[in-house]
């Protein structure tokens, strides 16, 4: 599959490289092609253009900007190459200012998630949320003592979850779909909890597990 990522950053190569290694062909999208010279050496088989360009490529996308700069990087890929096509929202709705005893600022509500105010900017895009509960390090082929993580996802494409759903079976996740678009108001703020054993003891390596 021709897999489009929007972004040039930690998230984007890890994704980029675990695509390549089950045999899709990642383009990376990006305002400066230059800085992805260096990876690309590194992982022939992968390609980089603008944003438009990665959005046009893919029939899979994947969203992995800044949070505050989500929808300007959608704007940027163009809204006729998003329509009708499954979109990974890996993003997280991270504010500028700096986390308080380990908690980060966001700068969405409970109320209204990133995703929800995308989905609505561009209804044609099948967005998905996933992998943005975990650090870029364990997005592909996860290894914990405890066993195999749980992916939460939503997104109000059944379609759309069915493709991400065996992306991440394949990348050695187990998924659970919490529903539509709406959400992500939930999932989102997994990262924060995420990053807290992070900032306040330098722990980033974790995941989470449903039990049931
Ligand atoms: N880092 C992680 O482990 C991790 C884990 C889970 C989820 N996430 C989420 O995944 C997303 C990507 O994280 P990251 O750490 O890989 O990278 P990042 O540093 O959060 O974002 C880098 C990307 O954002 C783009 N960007 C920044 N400002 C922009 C602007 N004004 N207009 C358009 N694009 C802009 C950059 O574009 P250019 O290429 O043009 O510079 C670059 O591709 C974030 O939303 C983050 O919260 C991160």
């Amino acid at each position: 599959m021709k897999v489009g990522i929007l972004g040039s950053g930690a998230v984007a190569k890890a994704l980029g490289k675990g695509f390549l290694a089950h045999g899709h062909e990642p383009m990376l999208g990006t305002r400066d092609r230059a800085r992805l010279e260096g990876w690309l050496a590194e992982n022939p088989g992968s390609t980089a253009g603008s944003f438009a360009d990665a959005a046009r490529f893919g029939e899979l996308l994947v969203l992995a900007v800044k949070g505050t700069a989500a929808a300007d990087a959608l704007r940027a890929a163009g809204a006729a190459n998003l329509a009708g096509k499954p979109v990974i929202d890996a993003t997280n709705p991270i504010a500028d200012a700096p986390p308080v005893n380990g908690v980060l600022k966001f700068f969405t509500t409970l109320d209204e998630s990133l995703m929800e105010r995308l989905q609505r900017e561009f209804p044609d895009a099948r967005l998905v949320k996933a992998f943005n509960s975990v650090g870029n390090a364990s997005m592909v082929s996860p290894a914990f003592t405890g066993g195999k993580p749980t992916m939460f996802i939503c997104g109000s494409d059944e379609g759309a979850k069915k493709t991400v759903t065996g992306i991440l079976d394949r990348f050695g996740w187990e998924t659970a779909d919490m529903g539509a678009v709406e959400a992500a108001r939930a999932i989102e703020p997994l990262c924060m909890l995420w990053c807290i054993p992070g900032f306040l003891r330098q722990d980033w390596v974790h995941a989470f597990k449903l039990l049931r």
